[in-house]
């Protein structure tokens, strides 16, 4: 069963049930359904209460449905939300917890609603790209004003219960310490012959000079969400809850709801969801692979990396200790994670005691033997083979046996260090992004001889430190790196074809992404791609870049750390303004190598740089480098900051269509640098057979 029914005294008291947060599936409607009807039923029962087992009052619909027929079977949501809202004995909505989404539409569907402190009270569903469809955008304006409402269905954030005072959305919260049903029993039972019942539909949503509001709304709206249709379309509905009756609004809401869950968007927000779910799956680990503890990190190097890396453990109270060649070096890097923590604390999220406390946890050694007794140590030491085989082979020397030996390598053979060390199973690489303590997304590469449950282990971490985790293979960039480098490319011939910087960046922002190549170049420093270059030339000869890049640095324009990139900048301000300097350099070098600048069109630049991603993400998952397509989409979408409402750039490709994908890259193969675009033959097979890298 997934609601349970028992009667205490003269109330009926229906739990749903499903684990974890009771989402509202076919199972548990029914359920719900039958419970209400039962109570209906009973002349004992003369009021109802509705509340939800173990870790929440409902998380909302169970999004599983989504795709399947399930969700259009009967009892729907609607026809929940209809039997409670129309029982003749009152309905009571015991909250606790979590109460989200298709949750909150339960319960603003019943007579009354009483909860606990710190239930977190959201209408989530603009973040999977749909609107509340259950009758949220005209029931919550009811009852916690128009101006509330919109900001929570617009928004999606958790509102936590207290915040709701001075509103009527509940009837009541419990002191802390109460007994939830106890007491939501109690209060049914004084309400019970309470007539006629209150219903939220029939109150109304009073706002003087409405309209102004909502086309203030409107605009700011329609500014800040961009190519992305949902936050505007929750405006519009809720609108409805003012400007049309409730049964048209109602009427609205479902339409605007299925037009929502149709367009690509949403489909893609509701791949990403899955996506993420799917990445800490690995075919060959089962589930119940048995975890090695982590309870102390050690840290080699406190760079860049290596001190963002501490702050994850530490902000997960995992206690770190630093290790470094010189006490000069180490110092500096514990003064900067400390200055990172004073400035959260600053701006007032962290409290002082929990601002002792991390720092606290962080310790600094030049010393090996300190950090014998860690149970995971991350290396994050210059990106060089040699600094690496030296730094592995005393950890191999020296750590407990059961340690986890971790890389933060970008580029180098995870293979290769591991082999420097007598226990490769125990070897795995951990690449973080910069910067570190905010980014999302953490590649787990799988060595050769990575044990299984040093990899489960490894997944199992980047959850505890609020990580996405994503598994891939052994290859030079891996899958993240190994990609963008194609991108880079692109974005360099587009520059000598005829683009300048903020066209290029401009256009691709547009499409969605958060930063276009050049403004990432800047933040991340163009020394960093110069120096992979200089060894690429050597190395492999045949691949082209355009020298626009390498010109750039010659000027010493490293980026935002030099005050002047692809970009001029102003000290203190990281606002990027066009160079005349780096202009005039590109339109030269296109007259030095001979090409005839041309306009090109932002679809074009789009196409390039985002295919190119395609076609190098299609031969990552022909050779087994990931796992699945999904996979490749979670890194972009974590770690890249491509646009999660286009799904990935695997994703975006199928909702393209490979066959058209491919019919442009045939146009661009036919351009200057036409060999980049040879197509992966994993995505030629796939066009033919009509199908995609998600289907
Ligand atoms: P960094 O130059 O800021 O820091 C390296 C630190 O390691 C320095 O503090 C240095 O004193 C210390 N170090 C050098 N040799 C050592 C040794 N033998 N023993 C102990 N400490 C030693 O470099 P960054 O940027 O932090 O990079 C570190 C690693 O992380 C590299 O492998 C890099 O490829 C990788 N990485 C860097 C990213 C970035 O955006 N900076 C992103 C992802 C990975």
């Amino acid at each position: 069963m997934s609601a349970e029914y028992l009667v205490n005294g003269s109330v009926a008291v229906i739990t749903l049930n499903n684990p974890p947060v009771n989402g509202l599936g076919l199972e548990t409607r029914t359920a719900a359904v039958a419970g209400i009807r039962r109570a209906q039923a009973d002349d004992a029962v003369k009021a109802i209460v509705i509340t939800g087992a173990g870790k929440a009052f409902s998380g909302g619909a169970d999004i599983k449905e989504f795709n399947s027929p399930k969700a259009l079977t009967e009892p729907s949501l609607h026809s929940l939300i209809q039997v409670a809202e129309s029982s003749t004995k009152p309905v009571v909505a015991a909250i606790h917890t979590v109460c989200m989404g298709g949750g909150l539409e339960l319960a603003l569907g019943c007579n009354y609603r009483v909860a606990m402190p710190g239930a977190q009270i959201a209408l989530p569903e603009v973040k999977l790209g749909l609107l509340p469809g259950a009758g949220g955008t005209q029931r919550l304006p009811r009852v916690v004003g128009l101006e509330m409402a919109l900001n929570m269905i617009v928004s999606g954030t958790p509102v936590p219960s207290e915040k709701f005072a001075g509103t009527a959305l509940f009837d009541e919260v419990f002191a802390s310490d109460a007994n939830l049903i106890d007491s939501a029993v109690a209060f049914a039972s004084k309400v019970a012959d309470v007539r006629p019942l209150p219903r939220v539909r029939d109150r109304k949503v009073n706002y003087p000079n409405h309209e102004a509001f909502l086309q203030f709304s409107r605009n700011t709206v329609k500014a800040m969400s961009g190519a992305f249709p949902a936050p505007l379309e929750c405006v519009e509905t809720v609108a409805a809850s003012v400007t049309r009756k409730f049964e048209d609004g109602i009427k609205f809401e479902r339409e605007r709801f299925l037009h929502l869950i149709q367009t690509p968007e949403s489909k893609s927000l509701r791949h990403a969801f899955f996506a993420e779910r799917l990445a800490s799956k690995i075919p060959d680990v089962p589930a119940d692979t048995p975890t090695r503890e982590i309870k102390q990190a050690a840290i080699i190097g406190a760079g860049t990396m290596g001190g963002g890396i501490a702050m994850n453990f530490v902000n997960a109270g995992i206690p770190v200790i630093l290790l470094e060649t010189k006490q000069e070096a180490l110092d500096k890097g514990i003064a900067t994670i400390r200055k990172n923590y004073e400035n959260t604390m600053k701006k007032g999220k962290l409290t002082p005691e929990k601002f002792e406390q991390r720092v606290g946890l962080i310790s600094g050694t030049l010393n090996y033997a300190d950090i014998a007794q860690a149970d995971i140590v991350v290396e994050a030491v210059f990106e060089d083979m040699g600094v690496k085989e030296s730094v592995f082979k005393q950890l191999d020397a020296v750590m407990k046996p059961g340690a986890i030996l971790a890389s933060n390598t970008s580029t180098l053979d995870v293979n290769k260090i591991a082999d420097f060390t007598g226990r490769p199973q125990d070897v795995v690489g951990t690449h973080f992004f910069s910067p570190a303590n905010v980014m999302k997304l953490l590649e787990i590469v799988r060595g050769a001889k990575t044990s299984k449950d040093v990899l489960a282990t490894t997944l199992a971490l980047s959850k505890k430190l609020r990580k996405t985790g994503v598994v891939s293979g052994v290859c030079d960039g891996f899958i993240g790196n190994r990609m963008i480098e194609q991108y880079s490319r692109q974005a360099g011939f587009l520059l000598e074809e005829g683009c300048l910087p903020e066209q290029v960046d401009k256009a691709v922002e547009k499409f969605g992404f958060a930063m276009g190549p050049f403004r990432m170049g800047d933040l991340a420093g163009n020394d960093i791609g110069w120096y992979i270059r200089k060894r690429r030339y050597v190395e492999s000869p045949e691949i082209t870049y355009s020298k626009t890049a390498d010109l750039l640095c010659e000027m010493g324009r490293y980026g935002q750390k030099t005050s002047a990139g692809w970009y001029d900048y102003k000290a203190g301000d990281r606002k990027a303004y066009a160079s005349k300097d780096v202009n005039d350099m590109i339109v030269k070098h296109s007259a030095d190598i001979g090409v005839e600048r041309r306009k090109i069109s932002d679809e074009e630049i789009v196409e390039r740089l985002v295919y190119s991603l395609v076609n190098e993400g299609a031969r990552i998952l022909e050779e087994g480098i990931a796992m699945r397509a999904s996979d490749i989409d979670m890194v972009y979408l974590t770690g890249y900051g491509f646009p999660v409402f286009r799904g990935g750039p695997m994703f975006y490709a199928d909702t393209v269509g490979l066959a058209n994908v491919l019919m442009a890259m045939e146009k661009y193969a036919k351009g200057r640098h036409g060999n980049a675009w040879t197509p992966a033959p994993l995505m030629v097979r796939l066009a033919a057979e009509g199908k995609g890298f998600n289907s």
